[in-house]
């Protein structure tokens, strides 16, 4: 999950210096330390990339903006004519400077730490291209599903593609696995969840394996709910990521009984600290310390967290912390 980003004094004094947020992503310099940062001051077992999902959108020819406060902001795909303007295959040269970060952070990270790269699954990436951000629940982009699947189809056929090109650079570069980010899978009725969530990571997978034999990757369809475990039938994912709403039991018995699992615990709960903390630690460990498990948040960090609790939240899951 995301463990960089404005809770880190160091990271909004980078980010400053480098200006906007995507010359951030796209500066290997500043996008490694970034990624680095965390590992630097917490001593995480995993270093994540420090990028973004809609990188991807960018090197298709979309503008992408990122206004301080704001969130993302695309130019809007709208309808057919604005799905036409898109390339068809990733300017390569666009993800080079993400290859160059990769490698310096290889070249940095202490042996023993594991290194994730990423990519947006292609339903929540195509959520943010056609409304052009997120909120309002993604309606513009199911809207455009159900008006125009052959039309969404399209777009997602060009997002497979690129999100498999991708992966595959960063694991050339060196990283050790990726993980599929699906913020929005659970925003679907079941038929959608599999036409759209399910089936098109099948196919970034078996792409990306095709060049990268045996290549790790995690998937996280957030909010998937029971519908994970079709995802978990029909997604050869090594590991899948949990959200903080699942039912631990549901969860312990049908989808960590078939692949290790990671995450859960509730991005919140860690901002407030205290005897919550502790609480919801506990339950996550309870829930999945038994069978191979990776102890992680159950979405990205959020601004305002301190970081006392992310000590507290190390030292109690290490062992240290009563
Ligand atoms: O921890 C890391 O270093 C990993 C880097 C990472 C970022 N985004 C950096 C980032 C990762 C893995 C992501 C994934 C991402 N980006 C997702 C999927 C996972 C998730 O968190 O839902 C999505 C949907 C996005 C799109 C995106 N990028 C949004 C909606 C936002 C605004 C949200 C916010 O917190 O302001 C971003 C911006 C973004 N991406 C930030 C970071 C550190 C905050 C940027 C800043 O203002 O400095």
């Amino acid at each position: 999950m995301r463990q960089a980003g404005r809770y880190l004094p160091e990271y909004r004094s980078l980010r400053a210096e480098a200006g906007g947020f995507l010359d951030l992503c796209f500066t290997p310099r500043l996008a490694a330390e970034v990624t680095l940062q965390p590992i630097r001051r917490f001593g995480f077992d995993a270093a994540i990339l420090f990028s973004d999902i809609l990188v991807v959108p960018h090197a298709l020819g979309q503008g992408v903006r990122f206004e301080t406060g704001e969130g993302p902001r695309l130019d809007p795909i709208g309808d057919a004519t604005g799905l036409a303007r898109l390339r068809e295959r990733v300017d390569a040269d666009a993800l080079v400077p993400i290859c160059e970060t990769i490698d310096r952070v290889k070249g940095a990270l202490p042996p023993e730490v594991a290194f994730l790269g990423f990519c947006g699954a292609p339903w929540t990436v195509a959520t943010y291209m056609i409304a052009g951000r997120g909120g309002d629940e993604q309606k513009a982009a199911r809207l455009f599903a159900y008006r125009d699947p052959g039309g969404f189809g399209r777009l997602v056929d060009i997002l497979v593609a690129a999100s498999a090109e991708y992966l595959a650079a960063q694991f050339s570069a060196g990283v050790d696995a990726v993980q599929i980010f699906d913020t929005w899978a659970g925003i679907l009725p079941p038929d959608e969840f599999v036409r759209w969530c399910v089936e098109p990571v099948v196919r970034i997978a078996a792409l990306v394996r095709r060049q990268v034999p045996g290549a790790k990757i995690i998937g996280f369809p957030r909010g998937a709910g029971s519908s994970l475990v079709h995802y978990v039938d029909a997604v050869p994912v090594d590991a899948v990521g949990l959200d903080w709403m699942i039912d631990r039991d549901f969860a312990r018995e049908n989808i960590q009984s078939r692949r290790p699992v990671q995450g859960n615990l509730d991005p919140l709960a860690l901002v407030a600290g205290g005897p919550g903390l502790d609480r919801a630690i506990d339950a996550v460990l309870a829930a999945f310390a038994a069978k191979p498990f990776i102890f992680n948040l159950g979405h990205g960090i959020l601004p305002e967290t301190p970081i006392a609790h992310v000590e507290r939240m190390l030292a109690k899951v290490r062992g240290g912390g009563a």
